[in-house]
C-alpha cells in the first residue's frame, strides 16, 4: 500500500502538470486529444438505472399477475453508516419497483451461529426469492462462511463460490451488481469493448475480478489487464486503457495524467470527505480526480450519480432472475 500511495502520489504531481498546462493553452489541449478539443460525455449513470428500475417495475407487475411477488431479503448486520445508507437505497428501490422486501437488521455484536440461522430460515422460506447480506460484516464473523451458507440459487450478490464458479467457466448464475452494471452503462453509451484494452485498478471479489472475467468473455471480448497494490508503475497500465475501471478505494488515486486521452473512465469508488458544509457532514468522491480527469478523457462516470445506482438497477434484475421472470 505504501509503494502504490507513493506511485499515486508522483502521478497526481504529474497530473497537476497536466491540469495547469490544459488549463492554460487550449492548443495544448487540442494536441492532447488529436483532434478539436472537447470534454468528456459525462456517463448519467442515473437517469440509465432509472430507465432500467421502471422495466424491472414492468417484469414484477407481469410476476405479481402469475401470482409470484418478487421477494429479496436484505440482511444488515450492525449500523456502519455507508452500510445503513446503501441498505435503504436497495429497500427504496425494491419498493419503487414493486417487489416485496423481507428485510432483517441485526446488532453488531449477533453471533455468527445465530446469523447463519437466520439465513438458514430465509434459505427454507418459499416466499423469499432472493437474499443479500450486506457487507462488510463485523470482524468476528467469517464473511465467507456466511456467503456460503446463502442458498446459490437465492445469491442475488453473485457472491456464493458456485456462482463464482460459474461466471469463471461461462455458466449462466449470479453475477454481481456492480460488474453487471458498469457492463451495462458501456453497452449503453456504445462505448465498444471488442478489442479495447481494459485495465481494472483493484481486484476485489465484488467488483475488480468478477469485472475482469465479464469483459474478457464474449460478447464484450476486451483485452484485459488488472492491476492491484502489487502492480509495478500503474500509470504505464492505465495510460495503455481504452477503458480504465477504478475500484481502489482512495479519492484522487487516478489523475488526468494517469488517463489515455478519449479513454473510457468508470469510477467505482465511493469515498466519504468530511466536509462542513454538507448537513450529512460529507461529501462524496470517487477514485478518480474527476474535474481533471473530464478534461483528458472521452467518456467519464460522475460519483455520485454513476456506477452506484445501476448496481441498485441490477439487483432488481437479479431478484426478478431468482423470482423467475424470464426473458434475461
Ligand atoms: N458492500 C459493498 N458493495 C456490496 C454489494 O454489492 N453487495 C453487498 N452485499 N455488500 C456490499
Amino acid at each position: 500500500h505504501q509503494k502504490l500511495r507513493l506511485e499515486i502520489r508522483a502521478q497526481n504531481n504529474y497530473s497537476r502538470i497536466i491540469t495547469f498546462f490544459t488549463a492554460l493553452c487550449p492548443l495544448y489541449k487540442q494536441n492532447l486529444r488529436g483532434d478539436s478539443y472537447m470534454s468528456a460525455v459525462i456517463i448519467d449513470g442515473f437517469s440509465i438505472a432509472q430507465n432500467l428500475r421502471q422495466r424491472a417495475a414492468e417484469k414484477a407487475a407481469l410476476l405479481k399477475q402469475n401470482g409470484v411477488e418478487p421477494c429479496l431479503a436484505v440482511v444488515l448486520v450492525g449500523d456502519n453508516p455507508a452500510s445503513v445508507s446503501y441498505v435503504a437505497a436497495k429497500k427504496k428501490a425494491l419498493a419503487e419497483a414493486g417487489m416485496a422486501d423481507r428485510s432483517v437488521n441485526l446488532p453488531c455484536d449477533v453471533s455468527e451461529e445465530h446469523l447463519l440461522a437466520g439465513i438458514g430460515d430465509l434459505n427454507r422460506n418459499p416466499s423469499v426469492h432472493g437474499i443479500l447480506v450486506q457487507l462488510p460484516l463485523p470482524s468476528h464473523i467469517d464473511e465467507q462462511k456466511v456467503i456460503a451458507a446463502i442458498a446459490p440459487e437465492k445469491d442475488v450478490d453473485g457472491f456464493h463460490p458456485v456462482n463464482a464458479g460459474k461466471l469463471l467457466i461461462g455458466e449462466d448464475g449470479f453475477v454481481p451488481c456492480t460488474p453487471l452494471g458498469i457492463i451495462e452503462l458501456l453497452n449503453e453509451m456504445r462505448i465498444k469493448t471488442d478489442g479495447a484494452h481494459a485495465v481494472i485498478v483493484g481486484r476485489s471479489n465484488i467488483v475488480g475480478k468478477p469485472l475482469a472475467l465479464l469483459l474478457a468473455r464474449k460478447p464484450a471480448n476486451a483485452t484485459v489487464t488488472l492491476c492491484h497494490t502489487g502492480t509495478k508503475n500503474l500509470a504505464s497500465f492505465t495510460r495503455s486503457a481504452d477503458i480504465l475501471v477504478a475500484a481502489i478505494g482512495r479519492p484522487n488515486a487516478i489523475g488526468a495524467g494517469m488517463i489515455k486521452p478519449g479513454a473510457a473512465v468508470i469510477d467505482v469508488g465511493v469515498n466519504r470527505i468530511p466536509d462542513h458544509t454538507k448537513k450529512s457532514g460529507f461529501r462524496l468522491a470517487g477514485d478518480v480526480d474527476f474535474e481533471a480527469a473530464r478534461e483528458i478523457a472521452g467518456f467519464i462516470t460522475p460519483v455520485p450519480k454513476g456506477v452506484g445506482p445501476m448496481t441498485i438497477a441490477m439487483l432488481l434484475h437479479n431478484t426478478l432472475k431468482a423470482a423467475g421472470s424470464t426473458g434475461y
